[in-house]
């Protein structure tokens, strides 16, 4: 992965705020290009937005023939759907208002498809009622747990069955098929990666023809994030789709650990040199208040500029680096930082600064990091 960014005029610099965030319009490009040719089809991705959030990204995916999306909130189904998205999957079980609010996205945008995931009997029941009641029709995918522990039911468990076949009966749902996260695949090889994942895979497959033998079609399978995209690409199995995010803005995190996967950092912070308190030290205005709390202090942004500087310290709005090259700066002076783990950090900001050739060309808004738009 490359761990530069591209220029970015001092004309331009000047405008910019400081902390702000861009995104540099040819790479995000040639990012969602790289995940269209891998997946080999437009109806083989459903990229899930919570790290872009952006309206003007979901055109440019629509434009693709990308109209299948993934979902962390209500918001981000409201902002995929208002984008054009013509299939829109929430990967929770919705729960409390939630489940009205998922019943009030489907009577709002009735040319979207809503789904849900589940891996329990009372959402699905409560959700039915509600959906039948509207009048509408809700997909629900079984909600697979193929060893990440977060969510989910376990492959092998006989639960598995009988709940999807509850909701292939229950009114006001649709059976849309199985859904397979796998966050805790982290191989940094590709290969110890893939024999990972083959390994959960006939398990899913078990489950399927268990299902599909009970009068419960399973029409899809959404699988995995980022890291096992290259690995699902590789398995034959009807329905399949895959669900990165964070490729699509991608960032120096996934660029460490992952250098087999063919994307570059979209996005970036604009900092400030805001102090130099001592000869080899460099205050920033990106604190945790512009630049996640996640990963772990030290760790939490890449200077292509400053590649060595360690990151002392990390409070609300001031970052503390340590470097022998602290005398080359002064306060007003500008870095840009490419976050390690870009999804929380995207979520920060208001609206972003689009760079082209260098220039700020326009401003998007990060619509859906707020919790709700009108539903
Ligand atoms: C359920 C689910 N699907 C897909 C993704 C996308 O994964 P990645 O960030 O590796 O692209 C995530 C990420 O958190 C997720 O939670």
């Amino acid at each position: 992965m490359t761990q530069s960014l591209p220029a970015i005029e001092s004309s331009a610099l000047e405008t910019l705020l400081s902390p702000s965030m861009v995104i540099f319009r040819d790479r995000l490009l040639a990012n969602l290009d790289s995940m269209l040719v891998m997946a080999g089809h437009p109806n083989r991705l459903r990229p899930h937005c919570k790290t872009h959030k952006m309206e003007q990204i979901i055109r440019l995916w629509v434009e693709q023939g990308v109209t299948k999306h993934k979902a962390a909130t209500i918001a981000e189904c409201e902002m995929l759907a208002a984008a054009g998205a013509t299939d829109v999957l929430l990967a929770y079980n919705p729960v409390g208002p939630n489940i009205g609010r998922v019943v009030a996205l489907a009577a709002k945008f009735p040319a979207c498809r809503f789904s849900v995931t589940t891996d329990h009997e009372k959402p699905v029941q409560l959700l039915s009622a509600a959906a039948a009641k509207a009048r509408v029709t809700i997909g629900v995918m079984l909600d697979v747990n193929v060893g990440m522990n977060r969510t989910g039911i376990l492959p092998d468990d006989p639960a598995a069955v009988s709940l999807y076949v509850q909701v292939a009966q229950l009114p006001g749902l649709r059976a849309a098929g199985f859904h397979v996260y796998d966050g805790h695949q982290k191989q940094t090889s590709l290969h110890e990666r893939k024999t990972a994942v083959a390994a959960e895979w006939s398990s899913v497959l078990e489950l399927r023809r268990k299902c599909e033998a009970a009068a419960a079609p399973v029409p899809a399978l959404a699988c995995g994030g980022t890291p096992t995209f290259p690995c699902y690409t590789e398995l034959e199995a009807p329905g399949i789709e895959f669900c990165p995010g964070t490729s699509v803005l991608h960032d120096n995190g996934y660029g460490t650990s992952f250098p087999d996967l063919p994307f570059e950092p979209a996005a970036a912070v604009v900092t400030r040199v805001v102090s130099r308190p001592a000869s080899n030290r460099l205050t920033l205005d990106i604190g945790n208040k512009a630049v996640a709390a996640d990963p772990p202090k030290g760790s939490r942004v890449f200077f292509p500029e400053l590649p060595d500087a360690v990151q002392d310290s990390h409070n609300e709005e001031h970052m503390g680096l340590i470097t022998p090259d602290a005398d080359r700066y002064q306060p007003g002076d500008v870095l840009l930082a490419i976050p390690v783990h870009i999804c929380p950090t995207s979520a920060l900001y208001n609206r972003v600064a689009i760079i082209d050739n260098g220039q700020v060309t326009e401003y998007w808004d990060v619509t859906s990091r707020n919790r709700k738009i009108t539903i």
